[in-house]
């Protein structure tokens, strides 16, 4: 996997080698986790693998659906409690950095990094993406309305980003953005293992904050998952299309319908591809053919939901004291700020 360091502080001539970085999708796991998956005794696809090109795009138009509320939700959340933030953010220290998980288009995130920047508040912004794109972009953006902001974004894995850090200011504190719900796509157990290896790598008294989408009517939250124009099914099929096109696969995208369920005694969304016939599907780069029988599910992702007992719950488990939880207005979604204590 390539990695690349983007800084402030490159010059044109670095943007130019910047945008001429081009990342495929193609990743090195993904011909052995789809024969994983596909050959299990109940198929199943990872939902990492949705975020190809053709993935991000759809993703970007689900954020801006009717149905899909938990965007607009924790944008609101910035938007009345940035002040707040910065005050918990920096309490007792003079500066910080401000390291956000997956940053995407950082559009949540600019609301919280104008507000305090224009406080002049001293902080560099760490972005780390496994998008080369995305950090590229989201730097030259910030560079461009926000100058003087600090920002150190790292193309990696979030692991290996944080080993990339600039060790230089060791002892400053570290503030984690893990925004979005993403937490949401991993098992309980996959979640205490993620964030316990988070507390890893902070100390005491460095602050994460993390975003979760709260139990609410069963109905609202189905609904974000099954909308009415087909774009989270489009989400969904493009997994497929993109083993056809990335393994040399031919599935046959129209013979799968979308099936997502919400279990409102556990909390979550499991989303599902159903193949509407028995047929047998090839994937030239595995040299293999899989059989699906009539009505066979391939299960697709978990969007795990919160209530606030979940959430004292798991910040115990991984050891982190939770400090304060800010909502929306509706109460819909919550991003909880936790400390190492
Ligand atoms: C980006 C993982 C938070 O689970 O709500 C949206 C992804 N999938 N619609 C979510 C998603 C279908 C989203 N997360």
């Amino acid at each position: 996997m390539k990695t690349n360091n983007f800084s402030n502080t490159a010059t044109e001539g670095e943007y130019d080698q910047l945008s001429t970085i081009d990342m495929p999708d193609i990743d090195p796991n993904f011909a052995e986790d789809v024969q994983t998956g596909l050959q299990a005794e109940q198929k199943y696809l990872s939902s990492k693998y949705l975020y190809d090109k053709k993935g991000d795009a759809i993703f970007q138009q689900i954020m801006d659906m009717e149905e899909y509320y938990p965007t607009r939700c924790e944008y609101e959340i910035f938007e009345l409690h940035k002040a707040e933030m910065l005050k918990h953010f920096g309490e007792g220290v003079d500066k910080f950095k401000l390291i956000e998980f997956g940053a995407g288009d950082g559009m949540k995130t600019k609301v919280l990094l104008k507000h305090f920047w224009k406080s002049s508040t001293s902080f560099d912004y760490v972005p780390i993406d496994i998008s080369a794109n995305i950090v590229k972009t989201l730097t030259k953006d910030l560079n461009e309305n926000m100058p003087g902001l600090s920002v150190k974004g790292i193309c990696d894995d979030y692991f290996r980003a944080f080993e990339k850090l600039d060790q230089s200011d060791e002892e400053s504190r570290k503030v984690v953005l893990f925004l979005g719900a993403n937490i949401g796509n991993f098992s309980s157990e996959e979640s205490i293992d993620f964030l316990k290896k988070v507390a890893s790598y902070l100390k005491s008294g460095d602050r994460l904050l993390i975003g979760f989408d709260l139990k609410k009517d069963p109905q609202t939250i189905l609904n974000a998952y099954f909308d009415k124009n087909d774009i989270t099914k489009s989400f969904k099929i493009n997994l497929l299309e993109r083993i056809n096109r990335e393994l040399g696969g031919n599935f046959d995208t129209s013979s799968f319908e979308y099936f997502p369920i919400y279990d409102p005694l556990e909390g979550s969304i499991r989303s599902h591809l159903v193949s509407k016939k028995e047929q047998e599907v090839y994937i030239e780069a595995l040299q293999q053919t899989f059989h699906f029988d009539a009505w066979e599910a391939i299960f697709m992702e978990r969007s795990q939901k919160y209530d606030l007992k979940d959430i004292h719950r798991m910040a115990e488990a991984a050891g982190f004291q939770c400090l304060h939880h800010f909502y929306d207005s509706k109460r819909y979604f919550t991003d909880s700020l936790w400390t190492l204590p």
